[in-house]
C-alpha cells in the first residue's frame, strides 16, 4: 500500500493530468498545512506490469466528504463507492504515471496522488556476433544489445563466459550496448558466450527477473610457424601400394584442422589424427598405370580459413622385367636353345654379359646343348633410370640338358684282380640327364655285385661282368673283367713253381757233379735237393700275404 496525501486548496481545479502534474510537483509540496483531512490514494503495488490493470481506492477520513474523483490518462472504471471512498480500476498502464484522487471536504478540496512505476522486461537480449575465427592472443569485443526494459535504472546487463561473469553494466540508451574486451584464450574454443539482463525489482517487492540471450560459441585458433610436412617416397612403382604422411605441428585446434592430400588432381583418401598441437594425415594408395610420370603431391591443410601447403615431387615408373626365357628349359643334348631375356619400354637388359642394344629392346643368343651346358645359370640384368637414380632388377634361369647315359671308362675300371675272401669296392660311375640306374651282372649266372659299396669277394664272383647304365634316354654298358684268386691255389702253385726251380737246379747241379765226376772220380749223387723243400714251401706263402694291397 502506497499513500500521497495533498492538501485540498484548489476547488473544481486539476480536471486535467497535465495541471494535476504540475500542480503536485510545483505548487503543492506534500502535506502542506491547511489539509484538514488528507485524501488517500491506495493501490495494492504502485508496481504494475506494463499493460496490466490495478486498483485504486480514494479514500479519507472527512466526516462529511463529497465529489470524490480520479484523475487519470489511463482509461478507468469506477468499481465501487461508499462513504469516504470510491474505487475505480485502471487499465492499460503502458509507462510510468500519476493517478490523482480529488474531492471536497466540508467545501475544501482535497488532493491525493501516487506515482505508478510500470516495469516491462527486455523484448530483445542478443549478444551481437562473434568472428567465426578468434586468433589466440588477441582481444576480442563482445557486444550485448538490450532493446526494452523497464524502468531502466533498475536494468543491468551481465557479459557472461559460460557461466563465468565477465562484466556488469547499467542498460543506458535504446537500444542499450554494452561491451567487454577479453583476451581470447585457447580455453575460449567452444565456449559459450552470453549476456543477460536483471531487472531487479527486489525493493518493489516483485523479484529478480532475468532474461537471457542466445548463447554464441567462439572458436579460437593458434597458427604454425611452419609449413606441413609431406613424407612421400621419391619413386614410386606402379602396382605398388604406398603411403603418403602430411603432418603439421604447432596449430591450434588440430582436431578442427581440414586436410586435402591429392596426388596430382586426384584426390586421396586421407585418415586425420590430432595429438596435442600436431596433426597427422596419412593416406594410401596404389600407384596405377596412368599415373606413370612425374607427378605432385600436394597437401593442404586449413584452419579458420588459412590454409598451409606442402608439395613433392614423385615419380611413378613401371618396372616390368626382366623376363629371361629358355626356347626349352630341359633340352636334348645336340639341340639348339634359344635364350632371350627382354624387359619393358625404357629397360636396359644384359644377359650374360651382353648388353642390349638399345632399352627397352631384348637380347637373345642361341646355343647348341652340350652335356656340359646342363645346370648352367644364365643371368639378365635390367636397369632402369629414373629421376637420375639407377634402379637394378636381376633375374637367373637353370637350363636342363639332357645327356648320357655314359658310363665313365676312367672312373670304371675293366681289368680286377682280387683275391679270393677279402673285402673290395666295386667303383663305377654313369652320367647322364636324367640320372641313370647303374648294375653289373656276371654274364651267364646274372650275379649283381654291389657298385661303390664294400663286398666280400668269393671266388664265384670271378667272370665277366656287363655293366649296364640306364635311363628313359637310353643304355650304355661296359664289360668288366674279375679275376679272383683262390688263395690255396696260389700258394700250391707257387710251391710248385718253388720246387720246379728247385728241381731243374738239382737237376744242373747234378749234371755238373756228374760230368765232373765223370771227368774225376764218376761219383753221383741224387738226394741232396730234398733237404731245401721244408724252406721254400713257407716263402711263397709270406709273399702272397702281401698281395692284396698291390692288386686291389
Ligand atoms: C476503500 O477504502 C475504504 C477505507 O479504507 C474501505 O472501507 C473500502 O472497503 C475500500 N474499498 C475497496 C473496494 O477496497
Ligand atoms: C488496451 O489497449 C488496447 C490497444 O491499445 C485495446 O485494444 C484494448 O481493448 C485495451 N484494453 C482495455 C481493457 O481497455
Ligand atoms: C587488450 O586490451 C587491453 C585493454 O583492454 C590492453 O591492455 C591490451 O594491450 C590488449 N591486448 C592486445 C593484444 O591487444
Ligand atoms: C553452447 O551452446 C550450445 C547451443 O547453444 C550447446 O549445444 C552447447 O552444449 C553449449 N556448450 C557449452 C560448453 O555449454
Ligand atoms: C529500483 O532500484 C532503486 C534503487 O536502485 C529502488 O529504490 C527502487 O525501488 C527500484 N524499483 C523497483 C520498482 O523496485
Ligand atoms: C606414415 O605414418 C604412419 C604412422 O604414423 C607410419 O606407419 C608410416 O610408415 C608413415 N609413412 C611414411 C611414408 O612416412
Ligand atoms: C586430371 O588431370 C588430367 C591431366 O593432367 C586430366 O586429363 C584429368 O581430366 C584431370 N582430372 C580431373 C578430375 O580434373
Ligand atoms: C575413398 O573412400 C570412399 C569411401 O570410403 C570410396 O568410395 C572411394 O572409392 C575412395 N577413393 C579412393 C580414391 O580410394
Ligand atoms: C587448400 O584447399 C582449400 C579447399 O580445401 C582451398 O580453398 C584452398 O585454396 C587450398 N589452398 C591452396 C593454397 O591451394
Ligand atoms: C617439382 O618439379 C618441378 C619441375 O618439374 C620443380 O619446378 C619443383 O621445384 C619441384 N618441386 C620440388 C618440391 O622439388
Ligand atoms: C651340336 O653339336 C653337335 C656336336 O658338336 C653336332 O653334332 C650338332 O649337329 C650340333 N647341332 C647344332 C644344331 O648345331
Ligand atoms: C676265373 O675265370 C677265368 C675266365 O674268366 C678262368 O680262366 C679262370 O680259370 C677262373 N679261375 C677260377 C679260380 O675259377
Amino acid at each position: 500500500m502506497a499513500t500521497m496525501v495533498l492538501p485540498g486548496l484548489l476547488p473544481g481545479a486539476c480536471r486535467t493530468p497535465l495541471i494535476s502534474l504540475l500542480l503536485v510537483c510545483c505548487l503543492l509540496p506534500p502535506g502542506a498545512p491547511g489539509q484538514k483531512f488528507p485524501l488517500k490514494v491506495e493501490v495494492q503495488s504502485p508496481v504494475v506490469p506494463a499493460g496490466g490493470s490495478f486498483l485504486v481506492n480514494c479514500s479519507t477520513d472527512c466526516p462529511n466528504p463529497n465529489l470524490i474523483a480520479l484523475e487519470t490518462s489511463l482509461s478507468k472504471e469506477p468499481v465501487g463507492n461508499g462513504l469516504g471512498w470510491a474505487a475505480f480500476q485502471l487499465f492499460n498502464v503502458t509507462g510510468d504515471t500519476q493517478v490523482l484522487c480529488s474531492g471536497f471536504c466540508n467545501g475544501v478540496q482535497m488532493i491525493g496522488f501516487l506515482i505508478i512505476t510500470v516495469y516491462r522486461f527486455p523484448e530483445r537480449v542478443e549478444l551481437l556476433p562473434l568472428p567465426r575465427w578468434q586468433p589466440v592472443g588477441e582481444n576480442l569485443t563482445l557486444r550485448c544489445q538490450v532493446a526494452g526494459g523497464a524502468p531502466r535504472r533498475n536494468l543491468t546487463v551481465v557479459l557472461l563466459r559460460g557461466e563465468e561473469e565477465l562484466s556488469r553494466q547499467p542498460a543506458v540508451g535504446e537500444p542499450a550496448e554494452v561491451t567487454v574486451t577479453v583476451l581470447a584464450g585457447r580455453d575460449d574454443h567452444r565456449t559459450n558466450f552470453s549476456c543477460r539482463t536483471e531487472l531487479d525489482l527486489r525493493p518493489g517487492g516483485l523479484g529478480l527477473f532475468q532474461n537471457s540471450s542466445a548463447p554464441r560459441q567462439l572458436q579460437t585458433f593458434a597458427l604454425p610457424v611452419t609449413t606441413p610436412h609431406l613424407t612421400v617416397p621419391r619413386f614410386l612403382e606402379v602396382g605398388t601400394t604406398w603411403s603418403v604422411n602430411c603432418t603439421l605441428d604447432g596449430l591450434f585446434p588440430a582436431s578442427e584442422v581440414q586436410v586435402h592430400l591429392a596426388l596430382g588432381n586426384q584426390t586421396l583418401n586421407s585418415t586425420v589424427e590430432s595429438h596435442e598441437n600436431t596433426i597427422t594425415a596419412t593416406a594410401t594408395a596404389t600407384a596405377s598405370m596412368e599415373q606413370e610420370g612425374a607427378q605432385e603431391i600436394v597437401c593442404n591443410m586449413t584452419l579458420a580459413n588459412v590454409s598451409w601447403e606442402a608439395r613433392e615431387n614423385i615419380t611413378i615408373y613401371s618396372f616390368q622385367g626382366p623376363i629371361l626365357n629358355l626356347s626349352e628349359p630341359s633340352a636334348p643334348e645336340g639341340t639348339a636353345v634359344t635364350v632371350t631375356c627382354l624387359a619393358g619400354p625404357r629397360v636396359q637388359v644384359t644377359l650374360d654379359g651382353i648388353p642390349a642394344p638399345a632399352p627397352g629392346q631384348p637380347v637373345q643368343f642361341q646355343l647348341n646343348a652340350t652335356e656340359t651346358d646342363d645346370r648352367r645359370i644364365f643371368f639378365c640384368s635390367a636397369t632402369l633410370q629414373v629421376d637420375g637414380e639407377i634402379l637394378h632388377r636381376n633375374s637367373s634361369v637353370l637350363l636342363r640338358v639332357l645327356y648320357g647315359p655314359t658310363i665313365d671308362q676312367a672312373k670304371c675300371p675293366q681289368r680286377l684282380t682280387w683275391k679270393d675272401r677279402t673285402i673290395h669296392v666295386l667303383q663305377c660311375q654313369a652320367r647322364g640327364n636324367p640320372d641313370p640306374t647303374l648294375h653289373c651282372f656276371q654274364e651267364g649266372s646274372r650275379l649283381e655285385v654291389p657298385i661303390g659299396i664294400p663286398f666280400l669277394v668269393r671266388l664265384n664272383h670271378n667272370g665277366t661282368y656287363s655293366c649296364k647304365a640306364a635311363s628313359s634316354r637310353g643304355t650304355h654298358t661296359i664289360t668288366v673283367v674279375m679275376n679272383v684268386w683262390d688263395r690255396n691255389a696260389r700258394a700250391v702253385s707257387i710251391v710248385l713253381g718253388v720246387l720246379a726251380v728247385l728241381g731243374v737246379v738239382t737237376i744242373c747241379a747234378a749234371l755238373l757233379y756228374v760230368f765232373g765226376v765223370h771227368r774225376h772220380s764218376a761219383i753221383y749223387h741224387v738226394n741232396q735237393g730234398s733237404t731245401s723243400l721244408p724252406l721254400t714251401s713257407r716263402q711263397p706263402e709270406e709273399a702272397v700275404g702281401e698281395d692284396p694291397s698291390t692288386s686291389s
